[in-house]
């Protein structure tokens, strides 16, 4: 197969910032995405409503002329989120679901949720309207292995959360490893989970070394959850490749200035935007499964989500694509997961 032409494809989980970074992002999203699931981590994070149809405004504004794009916006779940906001997201129309970030386990999550308990009365108003709750799930005690903190969550946090909120609908998160897809597989009742390109693409030798062997720390592969063994990068593949609708595409991608990653304490984030349908082709080519990227990409999102499938469509042939060694980013740059490599599949239209 060299050209595969799928439904237009959305982005169920994706890192916008804000300012002039949103500017020089959002295009590239644009381009390939008709929608996206927006994740509110701001600095201050996007709390509430107002504040999240303040945001989506400065994210319309933001769309290049003639794209068509349209943002799905999320609330960020703190201690305090009254079960009276939940109910103004879902009035809202344009608020699509609520992120959990763990206190401290990612980039701007201080204000995160510091124990599930709290979060009692806003997991029984969503569970009753039916408004996602989308998980990041790592614990973050210190003493948790930082290649552990998805397994441990899973028993720890998911696992209970889900027996107390049964017809709660989920998504499990960037999922990174054998266990979180095996448990979304299995699982009884509403749950789904995104998976990026990058996890489906390296295990964690990417941060340590290049693909030819030569060794060195590779800050540009460095992410939350942390790539995994090779074992877990082959579940992820079985999963997005097996044509169940509970595994839809996310790519997380998160920008961070090539300042802020070359860093001694560098940022986590891979930013996959610019090439994202190029980059899962290239997953499901390997694994022999072009067939089932219109699902995985196009079909299985929307489903979940309960919103209409996109009309347009898009074409992947199968020709050399160029990826730049970095993009604008206002006054800085990004270098993008591949920098200066040469991608199998471009996007023809
Ligand atoms: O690698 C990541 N970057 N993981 C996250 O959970 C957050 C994200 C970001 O916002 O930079
Ligand atoms: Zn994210």
């Amino acid at each position: 197969m060299d050209t595969l032409t799928l439904t237009r494809p959305d982005d169920w989980h994706l890192h916008l910032r804000d300012g002039p970074a949103l500017a020089a992002v959002l295009p590239h999203t644009a381009r390939q995405f008709a929608r996206a699931i927006v994740m509110p981590n701001l600095r201050p994070p996007v709390t509430t409503t107002a504040k999240a149809r303040d945001y989506r405004d400065r994210i319309l504004a933001a769309v290049p002329a003639g794209a068509k794009f349209e943002p799905l916006m999320t609330l960020y779940l703190t201690d305090n989120t009254p079960a009276d906001e939940i109910l103004r997201a879902r009035d809202s129309g344009f608020v699509h679901g609520v992120k959990l970030y763990p206190a401290g386990a990612t980039t701007n999550s201080d204000s995160g949720v510091t124990d599930v308990g709290r979060c009692t009365g806003a997991f029984e108003a969503m569970q009753r309207v039916g408004m996602p709750l989308l998980v990041h799930g790592e614990v973050t005690h210190g003493q948790v292995d930082v290649f552990d903190r998805e397994r441990v969550f899973l028993d720890e946090v998911m696992r209970p959360l889900r027996r107390d909120f049964p017809a709660l609908k989920m998504v499990f998160e960037h999922i990174t490893t054998k266990e979180a897809a095996e448990y979304v597989r299995d699982a009884d009742g509403p749950i789904g989970a995104t998976i990026t390109a990058h996890h489906l693409l390296f295990n964690r030798n990417a941060l340590f070394m290049t693909a030819d062997g030569r060794a060195g720390m590779r800050p540009h592969y460095y992410c939350l959850p942390v790539l995994k063994r090779e074992e877990h990068r082959q579940a992820l593949l079985t999963a997005a490749t097996s044509g169940n609708p509970r595994f839809f595409l996310g790519t997380d991608s998160a920008p961070h200035s090539r300042g802020d990653k070359e860093n001694a304490c560098g940022c986590a984030g891979c930013y996959t935007a610019a090439f994202a349908l190029e980059l899962y082709a290239e997953a499901f080519d390997a694994a022999g499964a072009l067939h089932r990227l219109e699902g995985f990409a196009s079909i299985h999102g929307p489903d979940f989500y309960g919103l209409p499938r996109n009309a347009g469509k898009l074409t992947l042939t199968r020709s050399a694509c160029q990826v730049p060694a970095e993009l604008p980013f206002g006054e800085h740059s990004i270098v993008p997961l591949r920098a200066g490599e040469s991608l199998a599949w471009s996007l023809t239209a």
